[in-house]
């Protein structure tokens, strides 16, 4: 599974990009507002910190489709990396119709169900985005509706990939990743949760002080 962060803050990007664990990342406008920059400027810099084989998602805000399909072409033009999300809904998929037939990809997103998500890859879209913490916060089931989608999108041999999003924990990483969603995206807190557990730490502490006693009897012998 491939692994991107949640988020529109340029340092928190760096950090994990140069950790290794993620090939891109993803923002919509309410992670954008929360940076309080220019929307453009926070794109162009997401972009400088990826190399080439990076995906950046960045949401288009129209609600008409001729619009989205306006904004998208704007957005494709600053890198191959961009992929253009857009909302599920009719306008949206659409849009999506009339830019996959441009070779624009697309990720439709805030998708909540299976029949969604085979009307969103039917319209050409590149990336479906279940959003399975906010399903899992009315108490449905977020795994569940992964699960359906990758099911449904191996037995009809999709092209479609599956970005889960509105991930909170480590275990639903895990979860996801075990349903066979090809891509996942992390926020930053959850991210670094991912990294670290107890028992890790306690036992790089031991090695450390078994190492440096060692090296003391060395050298007092
Ligand atoms: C993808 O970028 C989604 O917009 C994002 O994961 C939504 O997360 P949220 O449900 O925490 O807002």
């Amino acid at each position: 599974m491939k692994i991107l962060i949640d988020t529109a803050n340029v340092e928190q990007i760096r950090e994990m990009y140069d950790s290794g664990v993620i090939c891109g990342a993803t923002t919509n406008p309410t992670l954008i507002a929360r940076e309080g920059r220019a929307f453009g400027e926070t794109i162009r810099e997401i972009l400088d910190i990826f190399g080439d084989e990076a995906l950046v998602f960045a949401e288009a805000v129209s609600l008409e489709s001729g619009k989205m399909v306006e904004e998208a072409r704007e957005l494709a033009k600053l890198s191959p990396k961009i992929v253009v999300k857009i909302p599920m809904c009719m306008e949206g998929l659409k849009a999506v119709r009339a830019l996959s037939r441009e070779g624009i990809s697309t990720a439709v997103t805030l998708v909540f169900s299976p029949a969604q998500a085979l009307l969103a890859a039917s319209a050409g879209a590149a990336f479906v985005a279940p959003f399975v913490g906010r399903l899992d916060d009315i108490g449905a089931d977020g795994l569940g509706v992964v699960k359906d989608i990758c099911d449904i999108f191996k037995a009809q041999n999709s092209s479609t990939q599956v970005l889960c999003a509105s991930l909170k924990q480590p275990y639903q990483v895990e979860q996801v990743a075990k349903a066979g969603a090809g891509y996942a995206t992390i926020p930053y807190g959850a991210l670094k949760m991912c990294f670290e557990h107890p028992l890790s730490a306690q036992g790089i502490d031991m090695f450390m002080d078994d190492w440096a006693k060692l090296q003391k009897e060395i050298a007092d012998k």
